[in-house]
């Protein structure tokens, strides 16, 4: 049997254990443990002798005291640092969360973005929470929403159902982004969103033999990318923000797990889904670190 004093330990022990969870997978893992994720590959249809490096960015959802304005000046400088030849954002910059202290405004952390420097520029896709938080753009069923027009006034492009073709060394690649897929939310309960992207459309802007590298928020669209697109790059799912053993409990997607984090081959087409660096609901993460892509290819 176990003694008054056992039980007391065993239930302080216990107390102290949950608190020290808690503030790991509150505190330290979201907001100290940010690591820079790395892949390289030659995808399918890849030019020979082109090197591109490509640091990707994902799910930012600034908010205080979270994903402050000047944390994500720090991202930025972090990002800089890898010396990339091209820097895209993937789309969620901001926040749905209701546990937070204070809104950081969209010139607020747009203006932390435009610190982003790179020689092919930033190339940045929307997602689902930039769509769900502006109410004209949900009413008019079209944009440009505030996030777009944010990020446009701090140099950075943003891609929706459209193609932009770079260069390197002399060699061509194209960046494609799909507009958000869940981007308007249901008039009626019960109802599913409907989303605004147009992939045939997207890849018919492709006028030339060049790579092409797509960018989509939601990772669900990738079992209808045509083999000829050599890498699809999404967030969105954040890994599930809670990941054990290559299984996470919780994802938004209809595929489940399938898509839920890092390099997906399926029949020869590439995805790479990042955990993303903010939160979605909950102000938790735990054995999914936030992370910054660097994409080498080539
Ligand atoms: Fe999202």
């Amino acid at each position: 049997m176990i003694t008054r004093r056992g039980f007391l330990r065993f239930i302080g022990g216990s107390f102290l254990s949950v608190a020290s969870f808690s503030a790991y997978a509150v505190g330290i893992e979201p907001m100290l443990l940010t690591h820079v994720k790395r892949y390289a590959l030659t995808p399918p249809h890849w030019t020979a002798g082109l090197k591109l490096r490509v640091v990707a960015l994902a799910d930012i959802h600034a908010c205080r005291p979270w994903m402050t304005p000047e944390r994500i000046a720090s991202l930025a400088e972090e990002a800089n640092a890898l010396k990339p030849d091209l820097i895209v954002l993937l789309g969620d910059y901001i926040a749905g969360m209701r546990l937070v202290s204070q809104r950081v405004t969209p010139p607020e952390w747009a203006g932390a973005l435009s610190g982003l420097k790179a020689p092919l520029g930033v190339l940045s896709i929307l997602g689902n929470h930039d769509w769900w938080a502006d109410g004209f753009a949900q009413r008019a069923e079209v944009g440009p929403t505030i996030a777009r027009k944010a990020l446009e006034k701090a140099g950075i492009t943003v891609l929706e159902n459209d193609a932009v073709r770079l260069e390197k060394d002399g060699h061509g690649v194209w960046i494609a982004g799909l507009a958000d897929q869940l981007a308007l939310l249901p008039k009626k309960k019960h109802e599913p969103p409907r989303g605004l992207d147009d992939l045939d459309g997207t890849l018919a802007k492709i006028s030339d033999a060049a790579p092409v590298i797509l960018l989509a928020h939601e990772p669900d669209i990738f079992p209808k990318v045509p083999w000829r697109v050599s890498l699809t790059l999404s967030g969105h799912t954040h890994g599930g923000q809670v990941r054990l053993f290559g299984f996470s409990p919780i994802v938004p997607s209809q595929f489940g797990n399938r898509y839920a984090y890092g390099h997906v081959v399926e029949n020869d087409r590439n995805l790479i889904v990042s955990g993303g660096l903010g939160f979605s609901n909950l102000p938790i993460r735990f054995g999914m670190r936030p992370e910054i892509l660097q994409i080498d290819l080539g």
